[in-house]
């Protein structure tokens, strides 16, 4: 019993928990993800999976991405991410539903299944429904040699090393480095992107790692924002364009293992409903930053503070504007938008770690819930 609370130990590396541990691992995740594939002073991005299917990719007329959890919260980053570089209809589809409804598939089509496990049961039914459907199945995984590996017809792994704790954290923010270099590699292939964006793009993910890492170490500043609100029932994460998802994957994060009740909505459609939720005890986490509908967001903030909401707002370094109308402000380092979902996760995951810790859960096994999901 002993040796294996003492082996368990040592497996945490000095962190309290292993999603503790995985939090902080983002930085080495992310440059092992990139490492040998993202070279930026040829200006190449290398993904074997990719470069020999090349035509099936541009003649793809649309793109289903096709995964569940927080996996699905990657695919939606993707949507944007493909949308926007590469000029591609992308729809995303909860694998569940999507095996079930008939979808309408054909040769032309390439989907994209997405999951850590590589396990996932209806994750895995879609690709072979799809595949016999003749679309080309192109999987994003994270255990080498998992089932989803073995049934696609060719993929890219995330390397993001052993995901222990239940709620994922790495796994996620290297899924969405995989797409956006996908998306690159796309794009240049396609001409949807200029050449010198392409090269600037090329460097600002490869200066991810170290803003993530600077990112980190505000810890204790988010200690102090879970402190105040550990005790609440509800919560609001709003996000817009690429951080809509963001926002979904930051109330999911916080409901699986503090059983706080969290929504995630787009900032726009909070008019549509949610806002009859906020009063004086809600707290709403706005992700505020400075590129991608800013104002629009800003004025969001200003209708929650109008109603006694709490904010807690992610945003830019820098930022004096939100900082005047929120209760506390998160800030990210300066990147371009499409860069912005791995950083602003990161705040988000802490905070449901530490309000978690502070509510005596089980972080890293909580309940009901399994890694990965491998019956219907
Ligand atoms: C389970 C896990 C989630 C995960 C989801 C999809 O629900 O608890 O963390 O996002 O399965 O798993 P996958 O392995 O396919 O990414």
């Amino acid at each position: 019993q002993q040796l294996k609370m003492n082996l368990e130990q040592i497996e945490k590396g000095g962190y309290d928990h292993f999603m503790l541990k995985e939090i902080h691992e983002q930085p080495r995740a992310i440059t092992d993800t990139l490492r040998g594939r993202l070279l930026v002073d040829e200006a190449i991005i290398k993904l074997s999976g990719l470069e020999n299917n090349m035509k099936r990719f541009l003649n793809a007329e649309r793109i289903i991405i096709v995964a569940c959890g927080t996996s699905w919260h990657a695919g939606l980053v993707g949507e944007y991410i493909f949308e926007d570089f590469v000029r591609i209809p992308v729809e995303v589809e909860y694998a569940s539903e999507f095996r079930y409804r008939n979808p309408v598939i054909t040769e032309r089509d390439v989907v994209i299944a997405i999951s850590q496990s590589g396990e996932t049961a209806d994750t895995l039914a879609a690709i072979k429904l799809a595949r016999s459907k003749g679309a080309f199945v192109f999987g994003i995984c994270n255990v080498v040699g998992s089932s989803i590996t073995r049934e696609n017809d060719s993929g890219a792994y995330t390397h993001a090393g052993p995901e222990i704790g239940v709620a994922s954290t790495k796994a996620f923010t290297t899924q969405i480095t995989v797409l956006l270099m996908m998306a690159l590699r796309l794009a240049r292939a396609k001409g949807t992107m200029s050449s010198a964006d392409y090269r600037m793009n090329l460097q600002e993910l490869q200066l991810i790692p170290s803003k993530m890492e600077q990112l980190l170490s505000i810890d204790e500043n988010i200690k102090e924002i879970a402190r105040e609100y550990m005790l609440s029932t509800n919560c609001l994460y709003l996000g817009r364009g690429y951080n809509f998802p963001v926002a979904l994957e930051g109330a999911l994060k916080l409901k699986e293992i503090s059983y706080i009740h969290a929504e995630g909505y787009p900032a726009a459609e909070m008019k549509h409903g949610p806002i009859a939720l906020i009063d004086d005890r809600m707290p709403v986490i706005v992700i505020a930053t400075s590129k991608g509908h800013y104002e629009k967001v800003v004025s969001n903030i200003q209708e929650i503070k109008s109603r006694k909401g709490k904010i807690i707002a992610i945003v830019t370094e820098g930022d004096t504007t939100v900082k005047d109308i929120a209760d506390h402000t998160i800030e990210i380092p300066e990147v371009s938008e499409a860069f912005t979902p791995l950083l602003t996760t990161i705040p988000l995951q802490l905070l449901s770690y530490h309000i978690a810790v502070m509510r005596n859960c089980n972080v890293d096994q909580p309940r009901n819930l399994a890694k990965s999901v491998t019956v219907e």
